[in-house]
């Protein structure tokens, strides 16, 4: 896509693990468009953090990536020296992270904090400074912003703390914002708030969003694409409504069948029955294989092929292959509602 302000294309990462290669991401392609907000779901182990952190070069030492682009704006950031890279985090690409507070710094008040990111990525000096950190206090909605500026984080609440993080991504207008679970740890309401906080700023800055999250209705209410991740490989890929609409893949599926109600459901992926499959062997079928209620003996030999099922939606499973036998295919057991 020529427009798109970020490709990924065929990125693979490993980590060296007690037990062995762990191919965390494996073969990901997607592309998110300018002033949108894409969405990575599935639950814990499917690699989501560590395509965001491969993403923005930041992978723990353990960590390396072995093929793929990863292009912004063109530019591939794959190929560029870490100190370019250094300057495309925070000021072209803003990042915020699950644990509300964790990549504060305690002995920094809020002010210097965000001030810092000021100064080392564009040309406001010294009374500027002051004044943007106020204007950034105030945009992500912190009450009395003059007065917060000399607080240190463990004078704020957890939502407060989020809102400072998500300031400080923010403070250079990045085109792209990557949200790791930004909203996991907070409680339901203010949950709510910092994710109107978040559509609300991409709006007037009409950034994109990288959203990761396991929580269904965080999709539902943010996302214009969605891709679905299981055991490192994207499974299904859709626009929102079609995949509301008509979840494809049978791990969708069973996403959407593990949300009890709304009040549960960022607790209920647990629910799916069996585990992640261990990602430091090769795989010879499908990944789901073991969880899934519709395999059969090709879904264990063969490894399923990405089809297209409609107009910017696609699955990797062979159900919606030419090979399906009869019963299998969408127009079979896959139906809607089954
Ligand atoms: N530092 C590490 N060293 C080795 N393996 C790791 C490391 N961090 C994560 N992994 C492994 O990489 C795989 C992908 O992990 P990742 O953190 O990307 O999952 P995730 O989808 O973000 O899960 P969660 O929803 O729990 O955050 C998992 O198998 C995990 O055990
Ligand atoms: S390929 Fe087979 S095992 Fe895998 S999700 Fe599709 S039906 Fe299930
Ligand atoms: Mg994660």
């Amino acid at each position: 896509m020529a427009n798109a302000l970020l490709e990924v294309e065929n990125l693979s990462t490993w980590l060296a693990a007690n037990e062995g290669t762990v191919r965390a991401v494996d073969g990901l392609s997607f592309s998110i468009e300018r002033g949108e907000t894409f969405a990575l779901l599935g639950e814990s182990g499917s690699g989501k953090s560590m395509t965001a952190l491969s993403i923005t070069r930041l992978l723990p030492d353990a960590g390396r990536i072995m093929s793929g682009a990863v292009r912004l704006e063109g530019e591939e950031l794959l190929a560029l020296p870490e100190a370019a890279m250094r300057r495309v985090r925070g000021r072209r690409i803003g990042m915020i992270f699950q644990e509300p507070g964790s990549s504060l710094n305690p002995v920094m008040t809020v002010g210097a904090q965000i001030a810092e990111v000021l100064e080392r990525h564009t040309a406001l000096r010294g009374g500027e400074v002051n004044v943007r950190v106020v204007e950034l206090l105030n945009e992500v909605g912190i009450p009395d912003p003059a007065g917060h500026v000399h607080e240190y984080p463990f004078q704020l609440s957890g939502g407060m703390k989020q809102r400072v993080m998500i300031a400080i991504a923010l403070a250079c207008e990045p085109s792209l914002l990557i949200a790791d679970e930004p909203t996991t740890a907070l409680d339901v309401t203010i949950q709510a708030q910092v994710l109107d906080l978040l559509r609300s700023l991409q709006k007037r800055m009409g950034m994109s969003i990288l959203l990761i999250t396991h929580d269904l209705g965080v999709v539902a209410e943010m996302a214009h694409h969605v891709a679905v991740m299981y055991a490192g490989e994207i499974v299904e890929m859709a626009p929102r409504e079609a995949f509301f609409r008509n979840p494809s893949h049978p791990y969708s599926r069973k996403l959407f069948a593990s949300v009890p109600n709304r009040q549960a459901r960022d607790k209920s992926l647990a629910v799916i029955r069996g585990m992640v499959p261990s990602l430091a062997g090769e795989f010879h079928g499908c990944r789901f294989a073991d969880r899934c209620d519709y395999a059969w003996d090709r879904c264990r030999d063969v490894i399923p092929a990405w089809v297209p099922i409609a107009e910017g939606h696609g699955a990797r499973c062979h159900l919606y292959g030419a090979d399906a036998p009869q019963g299998k295919d969408e127009g079979g057991r896959m139906k809607d509602g089954d």
